[in-house]
């Protein structure tokens, strides 16, 4: 939803890269924008400001961006009033080569400090105009120059500003942080680098803000945190756990759903698995990456527990919440992973039957532990030959779920038109994409019974029937009605 602009409104447009903490960044991003009278330009192409909020995760993901701003060099040239800004973690990352070497780029601002960016915006324009006010016009792409704005490290939080709830991508869903960065000692990870010192908001600022967006229409909350279920444990004295936070959130009577991502093995705790089991809002799957199946991988990338440790914490969860779904993340080729401990991946992935994995090539990040201390001595072959078996492994064991389901009724919260023409889409409890026939947008933040017909490796396909008809066969608590 838009806060309506002044006539001569400046426009931004916007690219969000990487997790889905970035695409909550960037939502507060647009809500400082647009009070601050920005609006959105219809295409890139036609922002006077444009923005890319960045990841740094993999190498794949920068070298998006790094063509991205090349490009952008050139548009620069000819534009020397627009501003260009790099948020994010790549802000954070590579805040001096992107002053030394991209001058174009006017406003680098990490992801700590997203709380004033419009006051950054602002300076980078102004600074640009008196810029292109008194230079000549760039002759080549070497000459270009930027506002040199740069806020890293520190800054005003996300977290710390009390949240326009109006300005959100979805009528009924919403991201809410519950916590910034992470104190995880994992060897490949770039993200304690990026985000620093794990910092939790307390539950009173979160209740707040969710009862806000469930009285603005909200009835979908996916809390956020790299380590969500390590939630305050920096708020001594506060006792303040997820489980708590969860507890307290249930009882919003607008809400309906309630889900959290992304899991740490280490702190799923008894509280954590009672409050799944006992509450009926929270949402049915949970995202606890196992990273690998070998414990002499688990151990190099210092993940802090062994498979069997794992495997312990599942079983607990499962004697008493056996509905709920797992699902995961991995890295293959890892320095020195041997067939042998891939081979231990993909038992792991059979044993636990994840209902979704994501799987990703080691991509050595400088910096980090794995990266200055080991070889990445994985080839990019065997790297490619392990990444596909592990995801078609994953697919029989996704398909085998969904096919489950077939002739079950589902309960979807519908998000809007699928890719096929003619369908629409959404999401069960247990966060399985649903496509059914219709063209309703009225249907849109509306929870609709669907009978599954058709299962495909990342979705099913069923039909939408009519709220009545929902009633009957709700027999598996796993995705059906609430009564
Ligand atoms: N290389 C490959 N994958 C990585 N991840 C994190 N760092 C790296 C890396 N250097 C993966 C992990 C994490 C997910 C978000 O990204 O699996 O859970
Ligand atoms: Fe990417 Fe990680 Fe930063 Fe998210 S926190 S944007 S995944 S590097």
């Amino acid at each position: 939803m838009l806060l309506r602009p002044p006539m001569t409104a400046p426009t931004y447009h916007l690219t969000s890269y990487g997790c889905q903490m970035n695409k909550l960044d960037s939502e507060l991003v647009e809500s400082r924008l647009q009070q601050r009278g920005y609006r959105p330009a219809p295409q890139e192409g036609a922002a006077d400001v444009v923005l890319l909020n960045t990841c740094s995760v993999r190498q794949h993901a920068e070298d998006r961006v790094w063509s991205k701003l090349g490009k952008l060099r050139q548009r620069k040239r000819t534009e020397p009033g627009l501003v260009v800004g790099v948020l994010g973690c790549m802000a954070q990352e590579h805040k001096r080569y992107l002053l030394a070497r991209m001058p174009h780029v006017d406003l680098v601002v990490g992801p700590s400090a997203f709380g004033d960016i419009d006051d950054q915006v602002e300076v980078a324009r102004k600074k640009n105009l008196e810029l292109a006010a008194t230079r000549e016009p760039a002759k080549t792409k070497h000459q270009v120059a930027g506002a040199g704005v740069v806020v890293v490290d520190q800054g005003v939080s996300g977290d710390r500003i009390v949240r326009d709830v109006r300005v959100r991508p979805h009528r009924s869903q919403a991201f809410v942080s519950v916590m910034r960065g992470c104190n995880m000692p994992c060897t490949y990870c770039i993200v304690p680098t990026t985000r620093g010192d794990e910092v939790s908001r307390t539950i009173a600022e979160i209740t707040d803000e969710a009862q806000r967006l469930c009285d603005d229409g909200v009835t979908e909350i996916t809390l956020l945190g790299q380590t969500v279920n390590a939630y305050g444990r920096d708020l001594t004295g506060q006792d303040a756990t997820l489980a708590r936070l969860l507890r307290e959130l249930h009882a919003i009577p607008a809400l309906r759903r309630l889900a959290f991502i992304t899991s740490h093995p280490n702190f799923l705790s008894a509280d954590l698995i009672d409050a799944m089991a006992e509450l009926p809002k929270v949402a049915r799957y949970l995202h606890l990456p196992a990273q690998s199946g070998s414990n002499t991988v688990l151990k190099a990338m210092r993940r802090g527990y062994t498979v069997e440790r794992y495997l312990a914490r599942v079983e607990q969860l499962l004697a008493k919440a056996p509905d709920i779904e797992l699902h995961s993340d991995f890295i293959v080729g890892y320095p020195g992973e041997t067939d042998d401990d891939f081979a231990q991946t993909v038992a792991l992935v059979r044993r636990v039957g994840f209902a979704q994995s994501y799987v990703f090539k080691y991509s050595p990040r400088p910096g980090t532990v794995a990266a200055e201390q080991l070889s990445d001595d994985v080839p990019e072959a065997v790297k490619e030959t392990r990444n596909q078996e592990l995801l078609a492994v994953q697919g029989e064991l996704s398909v085998a779920k969904n096919r489950a389901l077939v002739g079950q009724i589902v309960e979807v919260l519908v998000e809007g038109d699928s890719k096929v023409d003619g369908r629409m889409s959404g999401r069960t409890a247990h966060h399985r994409l649903v496509h059914f026939t219709s063209t309703d947008a009225e249907l849109i933040g509306r929870y609709v019974p669907v009978r599954v017909t058709q299962a495909l490796a990342h979705s099913v396909v069923g039909d939408l029937l009519a709220d009545s008809e929902g009633q009957e066969g709700a027999h598996d608590r796993a995705e059906v009605l609430h009564p």
